[in-house]
């Protein structure tokens, strides 16, 4: 502990169970654990420093940023140290010439947003949890969200990495350039290795251009099939889409059970389809043509000013919490080919009530990408037959049993149902050469 102190001073060494608590359980409630200490360096030096010590000593550090994440990859286990990355908040200047920035590990998606949008740019993922979640941990889990569609996803914003190696080596290459043929891809390697690998403490990250105009509209539709068909058409007309994003009749009412919104349509529909479109012009006109001639809607709303938008908004990004407030749920992020999305969700229902008949599934989530966000209420001490049974038909699609939030804790004993004993074993021969001693996030993603 006193080598901690030398290196980050005592006021961001923490112990005292009060300090530590919030550290130590995940944002769902879910996961939580006991850990040696926080550790809070506020420089790559100090966590170089930090992670030298714990090779040395043997110790175990579990990496977290803002404690967002959704299958306990950032909570200890029990016993580690608890390297919080939140005080790494340097955020570089906008270099216009190659529309990039450098931010630090610890800086929230919000603040890098207005800091972007201040030069006229914008950064590419944008997500519900933007005012807490940062940087370090957007990178480490290869972060998806809501404009993977336009944008893609966190990995393909990072155009160079500053990470710490298990035995506090540093690597940085953080000149970004967008044309390097040099061998491997290393900050491709350690975006979404969950803190397996290296400690993330900064990225070079690319920006685009700011559309300031934006439309939304909500499509109410009898089925999942009426979304995806839908979605060819809505590419084809409409470069400006953004973002499309699904949800159901049972999620909608439980939004508004628990938040102040209206009811969006005069009935009740089956399922719901947001979608924006972002432009330098306004965007309104031709997202309204696309609406009016889609097939397949039994109502629709397009909203123009920025009041009405955060409003249909507000229906989606309030499922998450919307849900915690009923109970602790199972959550399960999963993928499938977009095609075969109807299909999942026609057999989601009966295979969750086939292993526990009480449970309440919420499903949403963003429909170009085939991602599903099954959120399971009430399973009582079943979660693991539920987990089970659903990635079970995950892959029995094709499907991948973490779209974007990782694997954690909570996924790696099915991580084989996505991934080949191949495959595993080259990941844990990485894992092996970058971090011998297997002090970084123990129990974290790989078997
Ligand atoms: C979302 O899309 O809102 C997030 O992935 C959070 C969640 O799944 O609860
Ligand atoms: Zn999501």
């Amino acid at each position: 502990m006193r080598a901690f102190v030398e290196i980050v001073g005592a006021d961001h060494v923490l112990t005292d169970a009060d300090l530590t608590a919030s550290y130590e359980t995940d944002w769902t409630g879910r996961f939580s654990g006991k850990a040696a200490c926080v550790v809070r360096p506020r420089t790559t030096a100090e966590v170089a420093a930090v992670l030298k010590h714990c090779h040395a000593e043997g110790l175990k550090v579990v990496v977290q940023g803002g404690n967002t994440g959704l299958v306990g990859g950032g909570v200890p286990a029990g016993g580690e140290v608890l390297l919080s990355l939140a005080r790494l908040t340097d955020l570089g200047d906008v270099d216009l010439a190659s529309a990039q920035v450098t931010a630090g590990a610890g800086v929230t998606l919000a603040d890098l947003q207005i800091h972007a949008r201040a030069s006229d740019l914008d950064f590419g993922v944008d997500l519900a949890a933007r005012e807490s979640a940062t940087v370090g941990g957007l990178v480490a889990t290869n972060a998806g969200g809501i404009r993977v569609l336009r944008y893609g996803s966190m990995r393909a914003q990072v155009m160079g990495l500053e990470a710490v190696l298990a035995d506090g080596s540093v690597i940085s290459r953080m000149a970004g350039l967008s044309k390097d043929g040099t061998g491997y891809d290393l900050a491709g390697l350690i975006a979404g290795s969950e803190g397996t690998l290296a400690v993330v403490t900064a990225a070079r990250l690319k920006l685009w251009p700011r559309l300031r105009a934006r439309a939304v509209a909500l499509l109410a539709m009898d089925s999942t099939e009426a979304a995806v068909s839908l979605l060819p058409g809505l590419r084809a007309s409409l470069p400006s889409l953004s973002a499309a994003e699904l949800f159901y009749r049972e999620g909608l009412a439980l939004v508004r059970k628990h938040g102040p919104l209206p009811a969006p349509f005069p009935q009740e529909h089956e399922a719901y389809l947001l979608l924006e479109c972002a432009d330098l012009t306004d965007p309104v006109d031709q997202l309204a043509a696309a609406v009016s001639e889609a097939v397949g809607l039994v109502d629709a709303t397009v909203a123009t000013d920025a009041a009405g938008q955060r409003a249909l908004w507000a229906y989606r990004e309030t499922h998450t919490e919307s849900i915690s407030a009923e109970g602790v749920p199972v959550k399960l992020d999963v993928s499938v080919p977009t095609a075969s999305l109807p299909l999942l969700v026609s057999q989601l229902s009966s295979t969750i009530a086939g292993v526990c008949p009480a449970a309440r599934p919420i499903v949403f989530g963003h429909v170009n990408e085939g991602n599903l966000h099954v959120n399971v209420l009430d399973t009582g001490d079943l979660h693991e037959q539920v987990t089970d049974a659903v990635l079970r038909l995950v892959a029995s699609l094709d499907g991948s049993i973490s779209s974007e939030h990782g694997v954690g804790r909570a996924k790696v004993e099915w991580l084989q149902l996505s991934r080949s004993a191949t495959e595993i074993a080259a990941m844990q021969a990485v894992k092996r050469a970058l971090d011998p001693a297997g002090i970084l996030n123990p129990g974290v993603l790989l078997p």
